[in-house]
């Protein structure tokens, strides 16, 4: 079966996909591979940052790939914290002290309108592909919940009344921006007319 790496050591995700697509391809982690390199996420935009990071493995094992890069996009922010959202307090996945300062920069702001995105970067055969997904939706005044991750307990997907923090896995993994990517690229992968074999 041919493989394809997915840029990350986070086991959920790589389960995630893994799980969606194992019929057709086995899906490698950074450590499957022995990289254990520190990829600088030093990048602009969703795209910059899962483009450095699926040419960072392309390039050195020479191997088809794909890396992700998600964030969360706030309105009355212009768009913060967006690709700072893991370091938005200073301290990298301080998750705790990311939503403090989200709830203290938006203080009693009327436009809670936001968004999650994620952005995948795939290179096959040497040519990149993107794939994207968004799920929209408003910060709360106050946490809510304590499931999921990262901003979770603080942002309600539109058409919902419960946040993130307080929906099961599977209710989120059903309309996340992640999984919204994801079931993109799958498609895009399972399409018979793609070939697979050459890295
Ligand atoms: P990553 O690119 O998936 O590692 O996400 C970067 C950061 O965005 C995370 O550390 C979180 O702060 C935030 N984020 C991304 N996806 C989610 C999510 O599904 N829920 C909550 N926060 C998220």
């Amino acid at each position: 079966m041919q493989q394809l790496v997915f840029a990350t050591n986070n086991a959920h995700k790589l389960h995630e996909v893994a799980e969606k697509i194992k019929d057709r391809l086995k899906i490698l982690s950074l450590d499957d591979i022995g990289c254990y390199d520190d990829i600088p996420e030093i990048g602009q935009t969703f795209h910059d940052n899962a483009s450095i990071k699926s040419h960072h493995v392309h390039q050195k094992y020479k191997i088809n790939c794909f890396a992700d890069d998600s964030g969360l996009e706030v309105d009355a922010l212009n768009g913060e914290p967006g690709v700072h959202s893991a370091r938005y307090s200073g301290k990298y996945g301080d998750h705790d002290a990311n939503m403090t300062k989200l709830l203290r920069e938006l203080g009693s702001n009327a436009n809670r309108k936001a968004r999650f995105r994620t952005v995948i970067s795939l290179i096959l055969n040497n040519e990149e592909h993107f794939f994207e997904g968004t799920v929209e939706g408003t910060i709360r005044h106050e946490r809510a919940g304590t499931g999921g991750f990262g901003y979770d307990p603080v942002f309600q997907p539109d058409g919902y009344d419960k946040t993130f923090g307080e929906m099961t896995l599977e209710q989120k993994n059903h309309i996340s921006h992640r999984a919204r990517a994801v079931d993109q690229l799958v498609a895009f992968l399972n399409d018979p007319a793609i070939a697979l074999n050459a890295s």
